[in-house]
């Protein structure tokens, strides 16, 4: 499974990026009204970063499908690896067709259903993007419709990429993988999660009195 950061913070893209470990990146209009900076221009400056080979997912904010092809295409224009998002609504299944015809790649987002994903993935979507936390906040197993959407897309060979979105800690990480996410996009803060472990930390401190108590020259 590939791992995508979800932010638009270019400081969070930078320190992911450095560690090798990111695929693509994921913003959403919250995420870029949080940054408080022009839409634009942060696409830009996270391109800087990164380079024009990783997906970034950039969203529309019309709800009608005509707008939102205008807006993607002005979006996909910036650079060649940019990934149109679109909501999972009537009209962004009609501008998601459209997008595909024209071969800009699209993410079909707030996906909370298994009919929502295959729709959105025979209208030509790249990337759907289910909502773990979103599902599991209303009490419902955000995993199960992973592993579901995951499961009919093998079954019928369908090639859009399921994206595990709304992620909130590194266990949906993992069980996201387990249940056929070919991606996760996942905060800055996850990443870091992921990387921990209380045994690391102990077995670095205990090397290091180890070394330090025998005064030994080296380096
Ligand atoms: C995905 O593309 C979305 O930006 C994101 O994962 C939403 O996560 P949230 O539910 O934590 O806001």
């Amino acid at each position: 499974m590939k791992i995508f950061i979800d932010t638009a913070n270019v400081e969070e893209i930078r320190a992911a990026h450095e560690l090798g470990v990111l695929a693509g990146i994921t913003t959403n209009p919250s995420l870029i009204a949080k940054e408080g900076k022009d839409f634009f221009a942060t696409l830009k400056e996270i391109i800087a970063i990164v380079g024009e080979q990783p997906p970034i997912s950039a969203e529309v904010i019309s709800l009608k499908a005509d707008e939102m092809v205008e807006q993607g295409k002005k979006l996909a224009a910036i650079s060649p690896n940019i990934v149109v998002k679109v909501p999972m609504t009537i009209d962004g299944l009609k501008a998601t067709k459209q997008l595909s015809e024209a071969g800009i790649k699209t993410n079909v987002t707030l996906i909370f259903s298994s009919t929502q994903a295959l729709l959105a993935a025979r209208s030509g979507a790249t990337y759907v993007s289910p909502f773990i936390g979103r599902l599991d906040d209303i009490n419902q197993i955000g995993m199960n419709l992973v592993r579901e959407v995951s499961e009919i897309f093998q079954i019928h060979s369908v090639p859009t990429e399921i994206i595990a979105a709304s992620v909130r800690h590194s266990a949906h990480f993992i069980e996201a993988a387990l249940a056929g996410a070919h991606i996760a996009t996942v905060p800055y803060k996850v990443i870091e999660q992921m990387s921990k472990h209380p045994l690391t930390d102990q077995g670095i401190a205990k090397f290091t009195a180890d070394w330090e108590g025998a005064k030994l020259s080296a380096f």
